[in-house]
């Protein structure tokens, strides 16, 4: 079969907030149909990016006192690290702020408008006069027309069900200011969607997407569809729509452009991918999306459209997930079932729950529920009790007995084939998504695995010094058993699959591997592959997540913040090369004295032990007077550029902290620190 060239996505994550086990459900199935498309030999690219514009990213800013750039930044690293500690391997993680994005962003649009496909005009909007921006309807709170309930959102009522327009609430509040809004008018673009009403009829009836979707979305295409507003007013934090001031792309607009962006960039520095060869019309390539059932007519309607009134191919396939319930219902954050990707890791083997969510997944948008006594259950009973059972089983006999090698024989033909044989079943169940039916075949393969050791008797035959060939062929046989089976769950396990070739001392197993055996073949020690998921780390993990999100919502006493820190957080991080650039070196303060109409500082004469000493000039006149200084030791940056002052060129910076005036006080290092020492 000729190697298919497949751009694979999943839904770009918002950066306000931490990821959870939620969206992992998405990026486990992602990743492991990725795994085994690379696996069969496929070129098979997978990105992803932050999903960075609109008003909740800039009021989760807002909170923390920094820029919507900033927050992203920082979001996007703990994200990163989350991501790679899954083991979800993306081969680009983006963001939608970026220069690719904006690019694509505006000739998207450019194109819809040349080809007719943009109208505008005014609509009417609720203002928060206070912030001085439109209000979306859930920025708006108040009580309810129908039921009088308090504190409800401007488009629906959580106490009585009821839908209604935000200006239709009761004492009605921005929910950012608190302010009441007013009606202001503003001119608004919009993309025509009816345009491409007969195309998304046979677009969502090519084979794009599941029958369920696509009867749920005919109901919307016979309604008759609307235009799309795609326009914000400023403030918004999102690109500026080309020719319109003030006016940017709503957030929706330019996500799923991130996923062009973020292969636009992949492909800037790898030879094998050209952007124009997936994107262009007629392309034979294949693009497949991931998403939420949340989601779908973004993915489903909007995007395959924009892309068709663009003149770019559309998606292959867009593949639909249901939702996370924990314990049978919705994550709950005072139940501690609203578990973030870090409290997990915390506390678990991330592989338990790749496995788990293989298990429990299908094409179906079902929802999946993870239930946590049928977890440890599940992992304990498949992956420890059958799979690394098998290995385990033969692994010590072949290291003690035969020197660590496999024989040459096979005592098991035709359950050796039958297992072989599976690779085409099994292969087809992840093609279609279908993880836990791959899983079940897989299970019930380690099971019959597991039934031929029980009959055959290794330990037995241990016993017999005239059975040694047979026990050595029986053992062989065990493990390279094992072995076909880390071939089939190492789109699943890949961390699992990586120690199992250290032990079988083999290169890294591709699917094609299932066609052959090893023989006469020399192991390396075996090292337990997986431990056993135990209870109480389940709990501990089910505790930590209630106290992560009491804390949060204040209901707990938070540990103390220093106050400095809320002032100023922490900078963005940078690297230990960044660091090691800045020269910080102990300095004696050999003269200290006022400096003639500078109202703040002194004029410091440092010895760092150099021949000449250091001339610099430091804010620090309103805390110390210049005879206390001196002979005292301190810290100074040696490698600042020399800047030059009013009173003359400061030759660095010694290091202070403090609110100001009389409290400012000099680092003063102690015991031992001589002049000119490196500071680390
Ligand atoms: O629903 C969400 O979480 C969005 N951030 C998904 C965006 S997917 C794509 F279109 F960018
Ligand atoms: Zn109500």
């Amino acid at each position: 079969m000729s190697q298919r060239k497949i751009l694979v996505t999943s839904a770009l994550p918002y950066a306000n907030g931490p990821l959870h086990m939620g969206h992992l459900v998405e990026y486990i199935q992602t990743d492991i149909w990725v795994r085994f498309q690379k696996l069969s030999g496929n070129l098979c690219t997978y990105v992803c990016a932050d999903d960075a514009h609109g008003t909740a990213i800039s009021l989760h800013a807002e909170k923390q006192g920094i820029t919507p750039e900033e927050s992203v930044a920082r979001i996007n690293v703990e994200r990163i690290r989350d991501f790679g500690d899954f083991h979800v391997a993306f081969d680009n993680y983006h963001s939608t702020h970026s220069d690719e994005n904006r690019r694509l962003s505006e000739s998207i649009y450019q194109a819809l408008n040349a080809n007719g496909h943009i109208v505008n005009r005014s609509i009417v909007q609720a203002y928060d006069p206070e912030k001085q921006m439109f209000l979306a309807d859930r920025y708006i709170k108040g009580d309810c027309p129908k039921c009088g309930a308090t504190d409800q959102y401007g488009d629906n009522c959580e106490a009585c069900g009821a839908t209604y327009s935000p200006t239709e609430l009761k004492n009605a509040r921005s929910a950012i200011s608190g302010a009441t809004p007013v009606d202001k008018e503003s001119e608004h673009v919009f993309f025509k969607l009816s345009d491409f009403t007969d195309f998304l009829k046979q677009w969502t009836r090519s084979g794009t997407i599941c029958d369920e979707i696509a009867n749920k979305l005919a109901e919307w295409l016979d309604a008759g569809l609307q235009d799309w507003d795609i326009s914000r007013d400023a403030p918004y934090f999102g690109f500026e729509i080309p020719g319109k001031p003030g006016k940017y792309f709503y957030v929706w607009l330019d996500a799923p452009i991130g996923y062009m962006a973020a292969f636009d960039n992949l492909c800037q520095r790898r030879d094998d991918l050209d952007f124009a060869e997936y994107w262009y019309k007629d392309s034979q390539c294949e693009v497949h999306h991931f998403i939420g059932k949340d989601i779908v007519n973004f993915h489903c309607l909007f995007w395959p459209a924009m892309l068709h009134g663009a003149n770019y191919r559309t998606p292959t396939r867009v593949n639909v997930h249901g939702y996370l319930t924990v314990n049978g219902e919705k994550m709950s954050k005072s139940r501690g079932t609203f578990i973030t990707a870090r409290t997990y890791l915390e506390h678990l083997n991330p592989e338990y729950l790749r496995y788990y969510y293989a298990a429990k997944l299908s094409s179906r948008i079902d929802d999946l529920d993870l239930n946590t006594d049928d977890f440890i259950q599940r992992v304990n009973a498949d992956l420890v009790g059958k799979v690394v059972n098998i290995a385990s089983r033969n692994a010590g006999f072949i290291m003690k007995r035969f020197d660590s090698r496999l024989s040459a024989s096979n005592s098991a033909p035709e359950l050796t084939a039958e297992f072989q044989n599976a690779a085409v079943s099994i292969a087809s169940h992840y093609e279609s998504r279908e993880f836990g039916k791959a899983m079940r075949e897989i299970m019930a393969l380690a099971d019959k695995a597991n039934a031929w050791i029980d009959e055959v008797k290794p330990w037995v035959l241990a016993k017999e010094e005239s059975q040694a060939q047979l026990l050595h062929d029986v053992c062989s046989t065990g493990i390279n058993l094992f072995r076909l089976l880390m071939i089939y769950l190492k789109p699943v396990l890949p961390a699992m699959a990586l120690k199992a070739e250290a032990f079988l001392n083999i290169a890294a197993l591709t699917w094609q591997d299932s066609r052959s055996l090893l023989s006469n073949h020399t192991v390396n020690t075996f090292e337990p592959l997986m431990t056993r998921v135990e209870a109480d780390k389940v709990a501990a993990m089910i505790d930590a997540s209630k106290e992560v999100f009491a804390r949060m919502e204040g209901k707990q006493p938070q540990p103390a913040l220093s106050p400095w820190l809320e002032k100023e957080p922490v900078a963005d991080e940078i690297t230990f090369d960044d660091f090691a650039r800045v020269d910080l070196r102990i300095a004696r303060i050999v003269n200290a004295e006022l400096v003639e109409g500078a109202g703040k500082l002194l004029r410091l004469t440092l010895d760092i032990g150099e021949p000449e000493p250091r001339n610099i000039f430091a804010g620090i006149k309103s805390a110390y007077a210049p005879e206390a200084l001196i002979g005292k030791h301190t810290v100074m940056v040696a490698n600042l550029a020399p800047r030059k002052m009013k009173f003359g060129v400061s030759e660095g910076m010694v290091l202070a902290a403090g609110p100001g005036g009389k409290e400012l006080w000099i680092l003063e290092p102690h015991e031992g620190a001589q002049p000119g020492m490196r500071v680390m």
